[in-house]
């Protein structure tokens, strides 16, 4: 009763400051359309609401610094917001959003189930939503989802561990075993899932025929998820793993799906004494290509990483959030596999690299990082 109260409440203070801006746009002669919905004109101008989740990542600062200024090159203005990781931050960053009348929201979400009320708030006034990087689930209010195929995220990653460990064909006779241990991201983002099955699509036959083993039998995604994409998190998994299923055993290979997730396996293993001419660190590998990655890479130390250019992720919400605004065709490359539990939002994917050592120099030339940076 008490939430209903208050939410309520919420809801008339919304609607009496959203009223003055819908009056002012009639008065303006702009129609607002169908009693108190809020129906943004066509063109360009208006501000866009940015909503990320977190400026701990270096990645998430530039999405929203590249979305802000693309935003700008295209003629409107942004109000970027960082939730802090936090749920309820998040959803009173969107929530303002609405009431200040933003024209579109693009939402990387910190957690991709949690923004039903908000967005059918964001549906109620009429503005459109494009889920950015993480798609945003159990709503019918994303009109479009932008972001790279993150099942082959998964599966470069795990490529690269099945070839660098030399493992060749599934093969029922194939030596002895290489031993593997396997890292999830976030267990509340929808990404999480995409990276883990598209990894397990590459790895399952090597676990089948015996030539890849998990010895600490931690095989389901719910039992390597890392709250929060957390380094520290991960490092004492790590620290764990070594210390109850390893003994003189060596670890050949640790699955990260992330980089900052990666530095935390290598401190615990580190620890332990892998690093050295005699005991060298399993393969290791990421995603982000995040600036102390790319220097450890250099270094010998985390193995390989996944590139997803930011630039071009923010270049493709700006270019769809754009042709949304200006009721132009909006370009997607993918209408089957995002289904979000309510309807299949349409995306458009873009293509991931994978990085080692042997192509670090690929992020200079493209400009993503300055040469001296990598030292
Ligand atoms: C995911 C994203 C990854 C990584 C991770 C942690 O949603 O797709 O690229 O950044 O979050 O921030």
């Amino acid at each position: 009763m008490r939430t209903r109260r208050i939410r309520t409440r919420a809801s008339a203070t919304l609607l009496a400051l959203a009223l003055p801006l819908s009056l002012a746009l009639t008065a303006c002669g702009q129609e607002a359309k169908g009693g108190s919905r809020y129906k943004p004109p066509a063109g360009k101008g208006g501000t866009i609401g940015l909503a990320m989740p977190v400026k701990s990542s270096e990645r998430w600062i530039a999405d929203g610094k590249n979305m802000a200024s693309q935003f700008k090159k295209a003629g409107y203005d942004t109000d970027l917001q960082y939730a802090d990781d936090k749920v309820e931050n998040q959803v009173a960053q969107i929530e303002n959003m609405i009431t200040k009348g933003h024209r579109l929201l693009v939402i990387a979400a910190v957690n991709g189930s949690a923004l039903t009320d908000v967005l059918k708030q964001a549906h109620d006034a009429g503005i459109p939503v494009i889920s950015y990087d993480r798609l945003i689930l159990g709503t019918k209010n994303v009109d479009y989802y932008a972001s790279f195929d993150n099942e082959r995220v998964g599966r470069l990653q795990a490529q690269y561990l099945v070839d660098k460990l030399k493992l060749g064909k599934p093969d029922k006779d194939a030596g002895e075993a290489k031993s593997i241990e396997l890292f999830a991201g976030d267990p509340d983002d929808n990404n999480t899932r995409y990276f883990w099955n598209g990894a397990m699509k590459v790895l399952k036959p090597y676990f089948d025929s015996g030539q890849l083993v998990v010895r600490s039998k931690q095989t389901r995604m719910n039992q390597a998820t890392t709250l929060k994409w957390d380094g520290g998190t991960a490092q004492k998994r790590m620290d764990d793993l070594i210390s109850k299923s390893y003994g003189e055993r060596r670890v050949d290979a640790v699955l990260s799906p992330y980089d900052g997730i990666s530095i935390g396996i290598i401190s615990a293993l580190k620890s332990a004494g892998y690093g050295s001419k005699s005991e060298p660190l399993p393969v290791i590998t990421g995603q982000d290509a995040e600036l102390a990655s790319i220097k450890s890479i250099n270094r010998g130390e985390q193995t390989q990483t996944v590139f997803k250019d930011t630039r071009k992720l923010a270049e493709q919400a700006v270019q769809m959030g754009d042709a949304l605004l200006n009721k132009k065709k909006v370009k997607v490359n993918n209408t089957t596999d995002y289904n979000n539990g309510k309807k299949t939002v349409p995306a458009y994917l873009l293509d991931p690299v994978s990085i080692d050592r042997s192509n670090t120099q690929l992020l200079v030339d493209e400009g993503y990082f300055k040469a001296g940076q990598l030292k």
